[in-house]
């Protein structure tokens, strides 16, 4: 594709939120990516790398060149008849991959299933879902470091992984982009894991009682299609916050005043809270601020219904996390990444 100016980004981000990029420009190898970055006209320009956009916010025009990740293919790099090691390009679609892995019977990515965007995104949050986190399965990814063109080797413990969390999201912010990213897999005696959220329910409902892979995949699909927005229809980047960890203390006191609210185990000492149950609580499930909204069905993900700008959402997600703060006491973070 050939160099975009004052592009428009709205297909590009799944909130939908119409602003401008300075250039625009695609890349599918590392040379390409090289190239792109060397160019005259473009290497004194801020960066920013882009998957599905499914985890984004633009709050304003971004005054820079914007790549776009294309780097395709799945292939196997090695196997013994337990395991399978399969790397990814970091522009495949998540979800592709996990049908791929599901479909060639490796388990272990199954409870990851329609999670949006591309796997170079994937290991920035280390993308979680029902019970499973990428850092479960992962082993490696490559990336390559804005400063000089090289291409390292990240291993797990580098990638500092954590719960919504990376060395990526942090420390390697705006340094690396990530070009493909390594899983080893189970051929047998798969680790099926039902316990998290209403798996074992959905899979109860159809009478499965020794479910595969395929079964956990289909019912984490199932559920997820049931109160997770479409973003082709509604725009919306999944969660806007993250789930907060506090101190026990604070979770048994609003435990004491509340008995429904949902409390886990987050290690010694701490416990998770449920943001969209505290969201909820403060009255703002299903309603709408002008363009945009709390989505109906789940707290946590904020909507744009047409035509909303990021700088209303940005100040309703100030407005949420004000009364969280207020009425619980409990600050609310931010996961979606803004601009
Ligand atoms: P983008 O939005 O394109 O980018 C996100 C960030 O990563 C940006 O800062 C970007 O610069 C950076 N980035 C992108 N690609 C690279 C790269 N190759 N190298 C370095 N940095 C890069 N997330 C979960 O964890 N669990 C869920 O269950 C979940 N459910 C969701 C449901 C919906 C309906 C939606 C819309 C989102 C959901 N998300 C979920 C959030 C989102 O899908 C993930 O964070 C996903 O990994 C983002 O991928 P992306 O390619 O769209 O990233
Ligand atoms: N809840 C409410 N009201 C709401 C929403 C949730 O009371 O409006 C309660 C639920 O009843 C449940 C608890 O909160 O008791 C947790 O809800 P749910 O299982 O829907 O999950 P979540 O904590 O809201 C997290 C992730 C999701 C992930 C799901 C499933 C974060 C920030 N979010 O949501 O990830 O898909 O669990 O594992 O950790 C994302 O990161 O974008 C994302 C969608």
């Amino acid at each position: 594709m050939p160099l975009l100016r004052h592009a428009d980004l709205q297909p590009y981000n799944t909130f939908g939120i119409a602003a401008k990029a300075e250039a625009l420009a695609r890349f599918a190898t590392a040379d390409e990516l090289r190239g792109l970055l060397a160019a005259p006209e473009l290497s004194a320009m801020q960066r920013l790398v882009l998957g599905g956009g499914s985890n984004i916010l633009f709050t304003r025009d971004f005054d820079g060149l914007v790549l776009l990740n294309e780097v395709p293919g799945i292939t196997v790099v090695r196997e013994d008849e337990d395991h399978v090691e399969v790397r990814a390009g970091a522009g495949v679609v998540w979800h592709h991959l996990v049908m791929h892995c599901v479909a060639q019977g490796w388990g272990g990515l199954e409870n990851l299933s329609l999670i949006p965007g591309k796997v170079g995104a994937a290991p920035m949050q280390n993308i979680g879902a029902y019970g499973v986190e990428i850092k479960d399965s992962f082993v490696s990814l490559e990336a390559l470091r804005l400063a000089d063109g090289e291409v390292v080797n990240f291993g797990l413990s580098e990638c500092a992984f954590g719960y919504r969390e990376s060395f990526f999201k942090r420390e390697g912010r705006d340094r690396f982009i990530i070009l493909s990213v390594n899983f080893r897999l189970t051929k047998r005696a798969h680790r099926i894991r039902t316990d998290y959220g209403n798996i074992a329910d959905e899979l109860a409902r159809q009478y499965i009682t020794q479910p595969t892979i395929k079964d956990v995949s289909d019912a984490v699909i199932a559920i997820r299609s049931s109160k997770l927005p479409d973003p082709a229809v509604l725009g919306n980047a999944g969660s806007f916050f993250k789930n907060p960890v506090v101190e026990s203390t604070v979770a048994e006191r609003i435990k004491v005043a509340n008995p429904s609210a949902p409390v886990y185990s987050a290690g010694p000492g701490h416990s998770k809270l449920a943001a969209g149950w505290l969201i909820e609580q403060c009255g703002w499930k299903g309603k709408r601020l002008g363009h945009c909204g709390v989505h109906e069905k789940q707290a946590l993900v904020l909507v744009n219904h047409g035509g909303a700008t990021g700088a209303e959402i940005w100040d309703l997600s100030d407005q949420v996390l004000r009364s969280v703060r207020e009425r619980f006491g409990v600050e609310l973070e931010r996961e979606v990444n803004v601009v």
